[in-house]
């Protein structure tokens, strides 16, 4: 798979019913990940937040928190993902956004994945 800088990766799918977290990964190969995306109903002593970070060289770097959580355990959401060279821009199913750095700066990732209590039915590029 890869994701390029002007397109646009969607994806649809429904958290499980018993939910406690589910991220969602991009990065330049299988061990590093740029953009982690981490809503956690109940997970890593959070309720309700979605924590994004990234992990380089077998480390995590410095998390960012959002204000928004619009997920419900069982429910279904649509995540929009676009980015630059500087920044992601990540849509939520509220229609709420934030941007997170693209802190490796790249133009192309080319590992996608979903992981933990949810279930993907549409995953989209383009
Ligand atoms: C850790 C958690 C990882 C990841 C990371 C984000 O506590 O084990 O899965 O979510 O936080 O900073």
């Amino acid at each position: 798979m890869s994701f390029k800088v002007g397109q646009t990766l969607t994806l649809v799918g429904t958290a499980k019913a018993d939910a406690t977290n589910f991220a969602v990964n991009i990065g330049p190969d299988e061990k590093d990940v740029t953009m982690h995306i981490n809503p956690r109903f109940d997970a890593h002593g959070d309720q309700n937040v979605v924590v994004c970070n990234s992990y380089q060289g077998g480390v995590w770097c410095a998390e960012q928190r959002e204000t928004s959580f619009p997920f419900t355990v069982g429910g279904e959401f649509k995540i929009s993902i676009t980015f630059n060279p500087a920044e992601f821009l990540v849509v939520l199913p509220d229609g709420s956004s934030f941007t997170f750095p693209n802190r490796m700066g790249l133009e192309k990732y080319s590992v996608v994945n979903v992981d933990g209590d949810a279930r993907i039915t549409t995953i989209e590029i383009k």
